[in-house]
C-alpha cells in the first residue's frame, strides 16, 4: 500500500501528506479546552518555545493578553497569573485549587517528588508539618536561632573587617548564612574559609543561575530529546549530584553517633521520625526523603536570604542617606555597646521599612515556584482543568502600580504611616501566600533583620571610588544583584 502510495502522489506529495498528517495530530492533541486563558499564537509541534519565560517578559505579555494568559513550550502548556488581586485570588481566596507542584523535569532528577519543595499530597503534608514544627521548637523553645544567628553576626563582621580593600561579599553572605541552616540541620557551621563548603555553595550558586536559562527551560519542555544532548542541564544535574554527595556524608555521620534519647539537630529529629513512622510508609520518612529534606533545606534557605542581603547592601551604597538614616536610627535604640536582637524591630520602624522595601524592589523569586491546579478551577473567567501548571508572577505584585505609589523607586516610606510607624502592606508578598508559602518566612526574617543591622551597626557601605552600581539584577532561577565589591568602614 505505501509503495502504491508512493507510486501515485510521489514521494514530496507524501511528505506534505505526512507533515500535515502529523500536524493535525499535533493540534488535536494541543488543543486548548473552551475558555482556556488566552494568550499568543503558539507554533504547531514548538508552541511559544521563541518566547522567554522570565518575568519581564511574563511582564509584558500580561499587558497584552490580560492577568490570566498562557503559554505552550512543547506540550507543556502554563497558565500566568499576574497583578496584586488576580494573585491573591488564586492563593488565598481560591485556597486549595492551586497547592500542587507539576513535575519539572530539571528538578526531579534530584527531587524525585520527595521532601518538601517539590513534593505533593500526603507525602508533603507529613514533611511540611515536620519542619514546620522543627522550626518552631528549635526556635521558640530554645531560643536557639536568634543565638545562633547573632553569633554567626560576629563572624561575618570579623571577616569583613578582615578584608583590607574593596571585596565582593557574596560568598561571605552565602556562607553566614548558610550557617545558620547547617546549624539547625547538621548541628554545626562552617568555616569561610572551608574550601569543601565553599565548593558546595559554588555548585548551588551556579545552579541556581543556570536554572533559569532559556536553554535549561528546553530541558524542561522536552526532557527525552535533550537527556542526552549537552547543555545546562547537565551542568545543573552534576552540581546536585555533587551537593547530595556531600549531604549523604553528613547523614553517614549522623547516622553513626546517633542517641535517639538526644537529639541535636534535624537530621537526628529526621531519624527519630522515620523510627516512629515506619507503619505509615506514604509519608515518606525515609533515608532517601531525608537526603531531598535536607537539600530543601539549603536550597531554599541559603540563596534566598543571602540574596536579599546583597540586594540590601547595594541599595545602602546606591542610596546613601537612607543608609545613614539606618544607622541613626541603630545608634539611637541600640548604641554601640551590644549586640542587636529580635526585640529591637518593635523599636526600629524605619530599619524594618528598609529591610521591606529591599525584598519588594529585589524581588528574589520573581515568578515563584511552580504550581498545578489541583481541580478544574475557574479564575478570572477563565477556565482552568486539573493538572495544568499554574505560575504566580510574585514580581508583578510586589510592583503593582495600584498597590504601590512609586512602584519603580526604592522607597521606605511604603511601609511607613504618618507617623513614621511601620505599616503592613497587603501586596508584600516575596514569600508567596497560600497553603504552598514560605515555610522559613519567620527564620528568614529573623536573620534579615539580624543581618542587616549588625553589618550596619559596625560598618558604613561604599562603592568602590569611581565604580557606577547597577542596579540591573542578574536572572536565574532567583534574582539577584550582578557582582559587585564594596568598601567597608568601620563606624
Ligand atoms: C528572604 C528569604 C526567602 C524568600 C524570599 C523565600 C521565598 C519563597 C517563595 C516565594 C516560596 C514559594 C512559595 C510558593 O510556591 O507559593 C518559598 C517556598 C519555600 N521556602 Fe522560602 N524563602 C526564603 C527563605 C527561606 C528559608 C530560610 C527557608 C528554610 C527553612 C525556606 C524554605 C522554604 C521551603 C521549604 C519552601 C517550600 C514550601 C512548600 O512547597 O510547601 N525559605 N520560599
Amino acid at each position: 500500500m505505501v509503495l502504491h502510495l508512493v507510486e501515485h502522489l510521489g514521494f514530496t506529495g507524501c511528505l506534505i501528506c505526512f507533515f500535515v498528517l502529523l500536524l493535525i495530530v499535533d493540534l488535536i492533541r494541543n488543543k486548548n479546552p473552551s475558555n482556556f486563558p488566552p494568550g499568543p499564537w503558539p507554533l504547531p509541534f514548538v508552541g511559544n518555545i521563541f518566547t522567554g519565560l522570565d518575568f519581564r517578559t511574563i511582564d509584558k505579555l500580561a499587558e497584552r493578553h490580560g492577568e490570566v494568559f498562557s503559554l505552550r513550550w512543547g506540550s507543556e502548556k502554563t497558565v500566568f497569573v499576574s497583578g496584586y488581586k488576580m494573585v491573591k485570588e488564586a492563593l488565598i481566596t481560591q485556597l486549595d485549587s492551586f497547592a500542587d507542584r507539576p513535575v519539572v523535569p530539571l528538578f526531579h532528577k534530584v527531587f524525585k517528588g520527595l521532601g518538601v519543595v517539590l513534593s505533593n499530597g500526603y507525602l508533603w503534608r507529613a514533611q511540611r508539618k515536620f519542619v514546620v514544627t522543627h522550626l518552631r521548637t528549635f526556635g521558640e523553645a530554645k531560643k536557639n536561632l536568634e543565638t545562633s544567628i547573632q553569633q554567626e553576626c560576629v563572624f561575618l563582621c570579623d571577616a569583613f573587617k578582615e578584608e583590607g580593600g574593596p571585596f565582593d561579599p557574596q560568598f561571605f553572605l552565602n556562607n553566614a548564612v548558610s550557617n545558620i541552616i547547617c546549624s539547625l540541620v547538621f548541628g554545626h557551621r562552617f568555616d569561610y574559609h572551608d574550601e569543601n563548603f565553599l565548593a558546595v555553595l559554588r555548585f548551588d550558586i551556579e545552579a541556581v543561575i543556570l536554572a533559569g536559562s532559556n536553554q535549561a527551560q528546553l530541558y524542561n519542555a522536552f526532557p527525552r530529546l535533550f537527556e542526552y544532548l549537552p547543555g545546562p542541564h547537565q551542568k545543573i544535574f552534576a552540581n546536585y549530584e555533587k551537593i547530595v554527595d556531600f549531604l549523604k556524608d553528613e547523614i553517614r555521620k549522623h547516622k553513626e553517633d546517633w542517641d535517639p534519647s538526644d537529639p541535636r539537630d534535624y537530621i537526628d529529629a529526621y531519624l527519630a521520625e522515620m523510627e516512629k513512622k515506619k507503619s505509615d510508609p506514604e509519608a515518606g520518612f525515609n533515608m532517601e526523603t531525608l537526603v531531598v529534606a535536607t537539600l530543601d533545606m539549603l536550597e531554599a534557605g541559603t540563596e534566598s536570604a543571602a540574596t536579599t542581603l546583597r540586594w540590601g547592601l547595594l541599595f545602602m551604597m546606591k542610596y546613601p542617606h537612607i543608609q545613614e538614616n539606618v544607622q541613626a536610627e541603630i545608634d539611637r535604640v541600640i548604641g554601640q555597646s551590644r549586640q542587636p536582637t529580635l526585640d529591637d524591630r518593635a523599636n526600629m520602624p524605619y530599619t524594618e521599612a528598609v529591610i521591606h522595601e529591599t525584598q519588594r524592589m529585589g524581588n528574589i523569586v520573581p515568578l515563584g515556584f511552580p504550581k498545578k491546579a489541583c481541580k478544574d478551577t475557574t479564575l478570572g473567567g477563565y477556565f482552568i482543568p486539573k493538572g495544568t501548571s499554574v505560575t504566580t508572577n510574585l514580581s508583578s505584585v510586589l510592583n503593582d502600580k495600584s498597590e504601590w505609589e512609586t512602584p519603580d523607586t526604592f522607597n521606605p516610606g511604603h511601609f511607613l504611616d504618618d507617623q513614621g510607624k511601620f505599616r503592613k502592606r497587603d501586596a508584600f508578598l516575596p514569600f508567596s501566600a497560600g497553603r504552598r508559602s514560605c515555610v522559613g518566612e519567620p527564620l528568614a526574617r529573623m536573620e534579615l533583620f539580624l543581618f542587616f543591622t549588625s553589618l550596619l551597626q559596625q560598618f558604613t557601605f561604599s562603592p568602590e571610588p569611581g565604580v557606577e552600581l547597577s542596579l540591573e539584577g542578574q536572572l536565574g532561577f532567583t534574582y539577584s544583584p550582578g557582582p559587585y565589591r564594596l568598601c567597608v568602614s568601620p563606624r
